[in-house]
């Protein structure tokens, strides 16, 4: 690979991402409601180097990815090469002369936990390619590239994930169509809670499809999941949050009725509405991972303690949506 000119270092960033409604649903087509949660965050930072792109992550020290003819990918690395080689292909082909350099991937977001760690480090490595060679990212190529990178990491993905974590604020999203960004008039308070236990998403969204194949109920809670997420989307938009937190419950309770949530899981998010949350549910895959709890602005703190208190190593307490926290 050749330089035209000097590149600089680039660091580019994306946030993890939270549910309010919808996970799980939207792998079978019906709507989600989902936000960028820039608390956490994953980096790219692309090093210009004397021969071809290598890509190393801090989760998985050691080992190394090379884009080269015959160079074995080791598995972890294989979504962000994937990604990594996308962006390098669609550069060229947009008239772009691929340069050498050392992509390095950062996340402060537990992996596992619903927080859509791997899509987030996919479009940073997409943003740090394209950035690096001077240009950005298309939103759509963006999206397509990271949902790709996904697909290898979980196996299914609605692109959701990648969808939200490329977006500068709440948004609507059904599978396989463009994002609609959602209206946020008033701000709120969110409150993320880690359970302390992990899930592989792939796994959890086999669960659910076991689940559709032995119980032709579980088809009508799908849909229930999509009536509320329409639900959601009207609240979201009055600022009708004491509404939404209820429709956040029912969708907590389907959840748990299609086999995704644990008894962790339910004590935090009871635990939450308890201490005033407006309404709380998992948030992501399930089988463990995070809850999310919509929370006036002035319980955020106490919202936060009560979950810890019931069993969360984590909580991180969020004033949404304020200009200077958009992605
Ligand atoms: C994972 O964050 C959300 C799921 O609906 C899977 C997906 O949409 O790809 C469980």
């Amino acid at each position: 690979m050749t330089s035209t000119q000097s590149p600089q270092s680039v660091v580019e960033r994306a946030p993890a991402k939270v549910i309010l409604i919808g996970e799980h649903a939207v792998v079978y087509g019906h709507p989600a409601i989902a936000l960028p949660f820039p608390p956490l965050s994953a980096r790219g930072t692309a090093v210009p180097a004397a021969a071809g792109v290598a890509i190393r992550s801090d989760r998985y020290s050691g080992l190394v990815a090379r884009l080269q003819e015959g160079y074995e990918i080791p598995k972890p690395l294989k979504p962000a090469a994937e990604a990594v080689r996308g962006s390098l292909e669609a550069i060229e082909r947009a008239g772009g002369v691929p340069r050498s350099f050392d992509l390095y991937l950062e996340s402060d977001i537990p992996p596992g936990s619903g927080l859509g760690s791997s899509a987030a480090v996919a479009v940073a490595a997409v943003r740090a390619t394209f950035r690096f060679h001077d240009r950005e990212a298309p939103p759509a190529l963006l999206r397509m590239l990271a949902t790709r990178a996904e697909a290898i990491a979980h196996g299914t993905s609605s692109g959701l994930d990648p969808t939200t974590v490329s977006a500068h604020g709440p948004i609507r999203y059904v599978r396989d169509h463009a994002p609609v960004d959602l209206n946020v008039v008033k701000p709120f308070g969110l409150v993320v809670a880690d359970s302390g236990t992990t899930a592989p998403t792939g796994q959890m969204v086999m669960r659910v499809k076991s689940r559709l194949d032995e119980d032709p109920q579980a088809v009508a809670r799908l849909a229930e999941l999509g009536a509320l997420a329409e639900r959601a989307v009207q609240h979201l938009e009055h600022a009708e949050y004491p509404e939404l937190g209820r429709v956040m419950d029912e969708a907590h309770l389907i959840l748990g009725s299609l086999g995704v949530s644990t008894d962790r899981l339910d004590a935090i998010v009871t635990a939450a509405r308890s201490a005033g949350a407006f309404g709380a549910k998992l948030s992501g895959a399930g089988g463990g991972g995070c809850a999310v709890a919509l929370v006036p602005i002035e319980r955020l703190r106490p919202v936060a303690e009560a979950m810890m208190a019931a069993g969360a190593p984590m909580a991180w307490p969020t004033q949404y949506l304020i200009e200077s926290d958009k992605p």
